[in-house]
């Protein structure tokens, strides 16, 4: 018999296993996520959207989270009995009347449902791209989609074979491979959408290592103008140069050297900036002061590159600047005309319209 633990997460308590992450808990719960919850509550409280569809659970954490942080009405599932169970006391923990708590495989319960959602959270193991299609017919007009996929190897070039049998796309081994991953699964995510002539637009979106999350915010036809930001980037592995282009092939770079790409890729903005603005300056009146230092951080950092509608970005060493301090890298190119910020994506990185 497992034990859980009570884990506090933001204002909410419940159940969940300890241990080592991974498929064989009894139920999924994973501690280093918290994080990820505490930005889509943010998100939630921005957008006002209420009506959730946790498709794949787990404990509920991120729906219990939502319920009483965020004030949705939610709608759990999952497929594992023993989360099913675990929900219902999580629930009960934390005085929160579900829509319903299901226990279905997720396509199936989405193929059948006649329910439409203003929210839909696709947290899987692995790659979302197989729940999409059904998800998007439960979506509420102006609803959101937001998916996680967590099989980032095939997305950030380690796997590039893997990457285009599953996403249609080739990933690219590269300082910037992580924005490559996160704009091919946008890709697939808004192909899927535009079958269904459904616009699919990416309004914010974070990676780490792990994982990569995307909010897409949905609408009616428009489907043309998304189609038209997807595009490759091109790479030069010699002398590092990088620009994105729609559907134009290119061979060579300006050295002489044979180029790379990466693509097809979203190429437009992954992020709108009025939201994140909203997402930061909500940490007033009606909700529960909770926004730390590092949420704020984070989220400024995001502001400063949804500014730069670039699709890429560069490592300092790449700039031939590695002696430099990155906010000085930054102000420099400012100084030189250019826009410049630093991105959540490296430590060691620059979003600019620089080139060279
Ligand atoms: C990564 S966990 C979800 C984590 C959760 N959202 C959280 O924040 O803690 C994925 C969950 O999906 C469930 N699952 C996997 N395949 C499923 C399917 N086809 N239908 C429904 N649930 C499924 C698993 O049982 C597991 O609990
Ligand atoms: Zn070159």
């Amino acid at each position: 018999m497992t034990k859980y633990e009570i884990i506090n997460e933001g204002k909410t308590k419940f159940y969940a296993p300890l241990g080592k992450i991974s498929k064989k808990l009894p139920v999924f719960y994973n501690p280093a996520k918290e994080f990820d919850r505490d930005i889509s509550i943010l998100f939630l409280r921005a957008t006002g959207k209420e009506k959730v569809l946790d498709l794949l659970a787990a404990s509920g954490a991120r729906g219990l989270r939502l319920a009483k942080e965020a004030k949705a009405k939610v709608w759990f599932n999952d497929i594992n009995k023993e989360a099913v169970k675990l929900i219902k006391k999580n629930a009960k923990l934390n005085k929160i009347t579900p829509i319903k708590i299901s226990n279905n495989r997720a396509n199936e319960l989405m193929a059948t449902m006649k329910e439409k959602f203003d929210f839909i959270d696709i947290d899987p193991f692995g790659s979302p791209i197989n729940f999409i299609s059904q998800a998007i017919p439960r979506l509420a007009k102006d609803g959101i989609l937001a998916v996680t996929a967590t099989d980032t190897a095939p997305l950030f070039g380690v796997y590039p074979w893997t990457c285009f049998r599953k996403y249609g796309s080739f990933s690219l081994k590269t300082k910037f491979s992580h924005e490559i991953g996160i704009r091919i699964l946008a890709k697939a995510v808004i192909e899927l959408g535009a079958k269904q002539n459904i616009s699919l637009k990416p309004i914010f979106a974070h990676a780490t290592q792990h994982y990569y999350r995307i909010y897409f915010q949905s609408k009616r036809s428009h489907v043309k103008e998304i189609l038209q930001d997807i595009g490759f980037i091109y790479y030069c592995p010699k002398c590092k140069r990088r620009f994105a282009t729609k559907f134009e092939m290119h061979e060579k770079c300006k050295c002489g050297n044979k180029l790379s790409f990466a693509g097809p890729l979203y190429i437009g903005n992954l992020w709108d900036s009025k939201l994140i603005k909203t997402m930061i300056s909500l940490e007033n009146p009606k909700y529960i002061k909770q926004m730390t230092k590092k949420h704020e951080k984070f989220l400024n950092r995001l502001l400063e590159e949804s500014k730069i509608n670039v699709p890429y970005f560069y490592e300092v060493g790449e700039l031939g600047w590695e002696d430099k301090k990155l906010d000085e890298v930054v102000k420099e190119l400012k100084k030189e005309g250019f826009k410049a910020s630093r991105t959540h994506f490296s430590g060691k990185g620059i979003r600019t319209n620089y080139s060279f």
